[in-house]
């Protein structure tokens, strides 16, 4: 066992030599300027990652009353021209995307320039079905070049994107084109999985009753088979890009900072998910300069981000940052178990992958299933290993260090959100000495506050625990709500004003490094996706015999969370091991397969307050088995209902 206060600081010496910021003191007097005077310091990166079509008015401005925010207003450029054309002359034939399939037997690589003609045959073919700026395009794909493509091809002419994860069902997908009005979907007949083809355009048939405003539908051929198409508005990607008529380049559309580039949709603690909107100027400023300082990517480095593209992490680290800093990228198609669990490292192998950005999940599996392995795989093309969307414990993180990182290579836990779109507290290569757990420091322009809720008060140093805020603004940040800005400033800006909530939890120790706790919303991270225990309790409920349903998210420092339901049914209704699974499948057919609920507990009525709200709080502990730490119960609303619980349980 490790010293639990040990600090691993064995690569500061290795990445001061060749790191962009070189030193401890070089991070604190940049990150003071950045405090000082932000604007300056914004102005300056903007000039530095990107191409601009005409420079800004202003830097910045900034209303947190109203939830307001407008960074490099008047500047006008375009994402697509910045992540390709730029680099053209001098890097054409440098690859973009290594693409590795599902089955190892396949794989393709495309160069900056194929991507560009790919962008530009698909942006001349949306332009083509009257695609506009402005418009939406709903892009419901599996992790195939097409997906890149089709995300840059929308940014190409203005279009905005809206990308829905592909093991989302029919219905998941119906609400977020009816939610952003989308008059045009990108999908393809299906993907590959663990070795097995999953549909998705009969997803979208579905979906597609449900949403008749649905003009034109771009189907990509992924199996090779005839597609069956249902009327003239579904077109075959590939055949209908190949058509002579449609021009090989396309002007990228003139965007101004604040258009919109895209929106992904993301639970909170309503039901229903949110469209976070985020914008082409400060999005990309930021996405350009945390992949580069962060990862400290170098120009001949591969990088692979395993997160799919559909989620944040795909679109930031995946596509926008490394494409705006030309560098080259894999792509994964498949599973961390196909055909078994020694698919990463043979990938590492195979491309000599420099940096990886993974989740603790995804080490967490790799330790428990290959954890006798190591030493078989050459990865020592491994500098850096990031990860993010969940705490990492410190076993899991020392396993990692120790065998991919060879005791050396640094670990990057870094912590943000869909709601800012980059990196906002992690360790920096060659300046953070490590500790396992921690994800250390702010980036550049983060103000990160840690308050007591109950008495407003900051929490006082070290270690005592409070909800983190952001008092800065950051470029990065998402704008609103898509279509609903009252949902955005009432979610983020209303709970302490002047203050953005970030919804977690955490604690800073006695040398200034964040501890990230959790959530505090009744939000549950599943496999690194989020996920409202109200969009399951909503579902479980349409079960018709079904009469309340509370769902809690239950996880202990090594263990990946699991799903509880908690479950009371109509009056005279049979609990058998039949209706969990029928409970267990309407899960899955509603909201996707990676959403599975693990435990069921049936009950006779759910603890609550007396405005009627279910007490998720004292459910969590029971399913933790902390019993004895429930507190007073005898003002809810039937405490029968908790010792009745409590009973069963014991
Ligand atoms: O609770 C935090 C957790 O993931 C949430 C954000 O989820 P999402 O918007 O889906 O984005 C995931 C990828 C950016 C956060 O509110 N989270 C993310 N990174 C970390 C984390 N918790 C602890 N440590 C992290 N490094």
């Amino acid at each position: 066992m490790e010293d639990a206060t040990k600090l691993y600081d064995a690569h500061l010496k290795i990445f001061q030599e060749i790191a962009y910021i070189k030193s401890y003191e070089e991070y604190e007097t940049l990150y003071q300027k950045s405090m000082d005077d932000p604007e300056a310091f914004w102005a300056e990166q903007a000039e530095k990652y990107i191409t601009w079509g005409k420079p800004w008015d202003f830097v910045l401005r900034a209303d947190f009353e109203e939830a307001r925010f407008e960074w490099f207003g008047g500047g006008v450029l375009n994402a697509s021209y910045n992540c390709l054309d730029r680099h053209l002359p001098e890097s054409k034939d440098k690859v973009a995307f290594y693409w590795e399939g599902d089955n190892p037997d396949e794989s393709e690589q495309i160069t900056y320039q194929g991507l560009y003609e790919r962008v530009n045959k698909l942006a001349a073919l949306l332009q083509f079905k009257g695609v506009k700026k402005g418009d939406r395009v709903i892009v419901y794909l599996p992790m195939i070049i097409a997906l890149p493509v089709s995300l840059l091809a929308c940014a190409r002419i203005g279009a905005i994107h809206c990308a829905v994860f592909d093991r989302l069902g029919a219905e998941a997908l119906a609400r977020r084109i009816q939610d952003c009005a989308a008059k045009t979907v990108i999908t393809a007949d299906g993907g590959y999985r663990a070795g097995k083809w999953f549909q998705l355009k009969h997803n979208v048939d579905k979906a597609l009753k449900r949403c008749p405003g649905v003009e034109t539908v771009i189907v990509y051929n992924r199996s090779g088979s005839k597609l069956e198409l249902n009327s003239k508005n579904e077109l075959e990607w590939q055949e209908a890009v190949d058509d002579p008529g449609l021009p090989g380049y396309v002007p990228p559309e003139p965007m101004d900072a604040e258009d919109p580039l895209f929106i992904l949709h993301t639970s909170g603690s309503t039901g229903r998910p949110k469209g976070m909107v985020h914008t082409h100027g400060g999005y990309l400023v930021y996405a350009a300069m945390t992949t580069k300082i962060v990862f400290d990517l170098k120009q001949d480095e591969k990088f692979w981000c395993t997160a799919s593209i559909n989620w944040i992490t795909g679109h930031t680290y995946t596509v926008y940052g490394p494409l705006l800093n030309g560098l080259t990228n894999l792509l994964f198609e498949g599973v961390l178990f196909y055909p078994d669990y020694e698919r990463y490292w043979q990938i590492v192998e195979k491309y000599r992958v420099d940096k990886l950005y993974t989740t603790p999940n995804v080490i967490r599996v790799l330790a428990r299933e290959t954890g006798d392995i190591a030493g078989k795989y050459d990865v020592s093309s491994i500098k850096l290993i990031g990860t993010v969307g969940e705490p990492i414990s410190p076993e899991t993180w020392r396993w990692c260090y120790h065998n991919f990182g060879r005791s050396w290579a640094p670990i990057i836990d870094t912590w943000w959100q869909t709601e800012t779109g980059g990196h906002m507290i992690t360790p920096l290569p060659g300046i953070t000495a490590l500790k396992p757990g921690s994800c250390a420091l702010p980036f550049f322009g983060v103000d990160p506050v840690i308050l007591d809720l109950n008495t407003g008060q900051e929490v006082q140093f070290p270690g005592q625990e409070g909800a983190l805020f952001i008092r800065k603004p950051w470029p990065g940040m998402a704008r609103t709500v898509y279509k609903n800005h009252y949902q955005f400033k009432e979610a983020y800006f209303s709970l302490v004003p002047n203050l953005f909530f970030t919804g977690d939890e955490a604690k800073i120790d006695e040398d200034g490094y964040y501890w990230l706790l959790g959530r505090f919303d009744d939000v549950i991270t599943i496999s690194n996706h989020r996920l409202g225990t109200v969009e399951i309790e909503s579902v479980l409920i349409q079960h018709d015999r079904v009469a309340e349903a509370a769902v809690v998210g239950v996880s202990d420092p090594t263990e990946e969370q699991v799903i509880w339901a908690f479950v009371a049914l109509n009056t005279g209704t049979a609990k058998s091991d039949k209706l969990k699974q029928e409970l267990i499948d309407l899960v899955h057919e509603k909201i996707g397969m990676f959403a599975t609920i693990d435990v069921i507990k049936w009950v006779n009525s759910l603890p609550k307050t007396l405005s009627g709200k279910i007490l998720h709080r004292l459910l969590h502990k029971i399913a933790l088995g902390q019993v004895d730490q429930l507190g007073d119960t005898s003002t809810l609303a039937d405490p029968l209902a908790i010792e009745e619980i409590i009973r069963d349980f014991s």
